[in-house]
């Protein structure tokens, strides 16, 4: 590692984006079609191929997606749904949205994924669904999942937004016949603004879900514009407009074709991390077992109880982002007033002290090893022993 002395600043994340990116959209906005149309199915198509999965149903996110794929399954008021509380509000949220109830369960330390063993104690006469997150872009225990949701009669939702090209022994989340939802959201390895799929191998819930995702209309508006006579439109049911543009579209597909070098880059940097950071005092690094290789939407560290907001705040203070590792949903205010009595002990230390640092395919070695000498300095200096020579 080098000294570097003149201060940088370095985002978090940056999607890596081009003129591949540029000339896609502006053949759409030229096209002057802009809403879902051609380009979205392209892109259903590319994405459903690209993951082994049949049918691919874009929406205006991943969070549209996972309230989709919990209302296609028939899940509602009354029904339990068996989520982790590590993982972003929005998993849970799309349990409230059905008028089910998230049931939070505790993750496997090993993984920061959700533990089966605690799925299966949390299971009730109520329970339709297990969503198990594939965090960080590491794949869950899908195997194990797979056998007690066949066990119970459940529905296996796979939260995958995080996860787009990671595998799972061999084969890609989104490829195992489950419904998975995925999201394109900057932070994501490929991005369309805002953005997700539903992915099914079922053709009868895939028409519904696109009807759904566009108010229940049954006619798209693209058949009506095709149309050489006058056609009309019905509603059976009340849908919601989930739709994704042809210019998000545009972008995803362009992405699409970087994805694979996206995931190369970011395990190269994860290498990197791991080979500076492996050897320092209090530093836990993510985990990275051999048969489920992350595609690493970030890099999570923990560090020792008490350290993690000031080492976010020196790194700031040198023009370094970094996040608080995933959040606790059940510690959150609107969760914690409806479960106060909920201890995940497992999850509760993971969201207290874990840290993601900056990580982006374009990132180059002189930013990550700005990144990785200030934050060997701030844990130096969070030291006890170092605090306390230095107040000597
Ligand atoms: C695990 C998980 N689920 C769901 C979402 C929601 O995705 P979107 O922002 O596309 O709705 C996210 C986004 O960060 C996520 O990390």
């Amino acid at each position: 590692m080098t000294t570097s002395t003149a201060r940088m600043r370095i985002p978090l994340t940056r999607p890596m984006l081009g003129a591949r990116e540029e000339l896609a959209v502006l053949d759409v906005l030229r096209s002057g079609w802009l809403v879902q149309g051609p380009r979205v199915a392209e892109f259903e198509s590319a994405v459903a191929c690209y993951v082994g999965a049949q049918h691919g149903i874009a929406t205006s996110s991943c969070t549209a997606a996972l309230h989709l794929g919990l209302v296609l399954h028939g899940i509602g008021p009354g029904d339990e749904v068996i989520v982790p509380s590590f993982t972003f509000i929005a998993t849970a949220n799309a349990v409230v949205y059905t008028g089910a109830t998230p049931v939070f369960v505790d993750i496997d330390p090993s993984t920061y994924n959700i533990d089966p063993g605690a799925v299966d104690s949390a299971i009730t006469p109520r329970t339709k669904a297990i969503i198990p997150v594939h965090q960080l872009g590491l794949a869950a225990d899908l195997d194990t999942l797979a056998t007690i949701a066949r066990r119970h009669d459940l529905v296996l939702l796979e939260d995958a937004a995080p996860a787009i090209g990671a595998t799972y022994k061999g084969r890609r989340v989104g490829g195992f016949g489950n419904s998975t939802c995925l999201s394109f959201h900057p932070r994501k390895a490929i991005t369309t603004g805002e953005g997700g799929m539903l992915l099914t191998d079922d053709a009868v819930m895939a028409e519904r879900a696109r009807t759904l995702r566009a108010h229940g209309m049954s006619l798209s508006d693209l058949t009506r514009h095709h149309a050489d006579r006058v056609l009309f439109e019905e509603y059976h049911e009340v849908g919601y407009n989930y739709r994704m543009t042809d210019l998000q579209a545009a972008l995803g597909i362009a992405q699409l074709t970087r994805l694979d070098t996206v995931i190369e880059r970011r395990r190269a940097l994860a290498r990197r991390y791991a080979a500076t950071l492996h050897h320092v005092e209090g530093v836990q690094l993510p985990p990275s077992p051999r048969d489920t290789p992350p595609t690493y939407q970030s890099f999570m560290i923990e560090v020792p109880t008490g350290s993690r907001n000031i080492l976010m705040k020196e790194l700031l203070d040198v023009g370094i982002a970094t996040r608080r590792g995933v959040m606790a949903i059940h510690m959150e205010p609107f969760y914690r007033n409806r479960y106060p009595d909920l201890r995940l002990p497992v999850t509760q230390s993971a969201t207290r002290d874990t840290l993601l640092l900056p990580m982006y395919a374009t990132m180059t070695s002189i930013e990550q090893e700005y990144v990785v000498e200030h934050l060997l300095r701030a844990l130096d200096a969070c030291r006890p022993s170092t605090r306390q020579s230095q107040t000597a």
